[in-house]
């Protein structure tokens, strides 16, 4: 019972981490449930770097900051992903995935629909809110007392054959392990994913972490402890909404799908 309710507990953190630092027990404990993840013929392709150098931390925090500006400000962002965002409770009732905008930075509120079109962009730019969001993400990455980067092994991690399925797998399962057991030490994670969003800049990431030719940089987290209320950020990534079983799960083959 108790893991399917951290399971149904577990959720993004976006918002600050208090500053005390993650204790090595936990950390420790972290990575042995990231290894008791399944792997293809127990090959246990995953590596991980705990980051809690300040300067290191300040670097990736840089290095998103500009990233979140960069992509928000050449409209990179909004093209991505427009598809993912929904603009009324009735189409996210309907669709049940994707993030519903309710939560737009203030300046950007009475244009909520407008946001992701040009003139959308020219505005937000008038505005200066690519920079506003730049720094609210490098306060937050910098704000953290704990990152941690997930690597593969090259020798497994083939991109193109099925080892680099499996290996991508595995490390899926493996950092599902961590994110569904933070919680019940008062911990967050979230992803930082902008620098991956720009080649240059993911490069700089890899620069920064001295990831060897052997090893492949796949995703980089900020962790810390959670403050009693959490505050929502500017924009926040993160929904609970979920499809209903008859949205994703068919009976026998393709062509019947489950009856919620
Ligand atoms: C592959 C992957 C990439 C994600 N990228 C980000 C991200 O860049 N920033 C972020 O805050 N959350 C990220 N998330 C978290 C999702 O936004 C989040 O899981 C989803 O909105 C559901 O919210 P929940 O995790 O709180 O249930 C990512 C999740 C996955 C599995």
């Amino acid at each position: 019972m108790e893991l399917t309710a951290a399971l149904f507990n577990r959720r993004t953190s976006n918002g600050p981490f208090l500053p005390g630092p993650v204790s090595r027990e936990h950390q420790h404990l972290l990575m042995s449930v990231a290894a008791a993840a399944p792997s293809h013929f127990n090959s246990q392709p995953w590596r991980f770097v705990l980051v809690e150098d300040p300067q290191t931390i300040r670097d990736v925090a840089d290095l998103s900051g500009r990233s979140m500006t960069e992509l928000i400000e050449r409209g990179v962002f909004f093209e991505r992903y427009r598809r993912y965002f929904r603009f009324t409770a009735q189409e996210m009732n309907e669709r049940r995935d994707g993030i519903f905008i309710d939560h737009l930075p203030k300046p950007l509120r009475p244009f909520t629909r407008q946001v992701f079109s040009d003139a959308g962009l020219k505005l937000m730019r008038q505005l200066g809110v690519p920079a506003r969001l730049g720094e609210e993400n490098r306060r937050l990455v910098a704000g953290s007392p704990l990152l941690l980067a997930a690597l593969l092994d090259k020798a497994e991690y083939r991109p193109g054959e099925l080892s680099g399925f499996y290996s991508v797998f595995g490390l899926g399962a493996a950092v599902g392990n961590i994110w569904n057991t933070v919680g019940s030490l008062g911990l967050g994670i979230q992803f930082i994913s902008t620098p991956m969003e720009l080649p240059e800049n993911w490069r700089a990431m890899q620069e920064i972490f001295k990831v060897p030719p052997h090893l492949e940089l796949m995703a980089v987290y900020r962790l810390g402890h959670l403050p009693e209320a959490e505050t929502r950020p500017a924009i926040d990534w993160s929904s609970r909404h979920r499809k209903k079983i008859s949205q994703y799960v068919f009976r026998e083959d393709c062509t019947q799908p489950e009856q919620d």
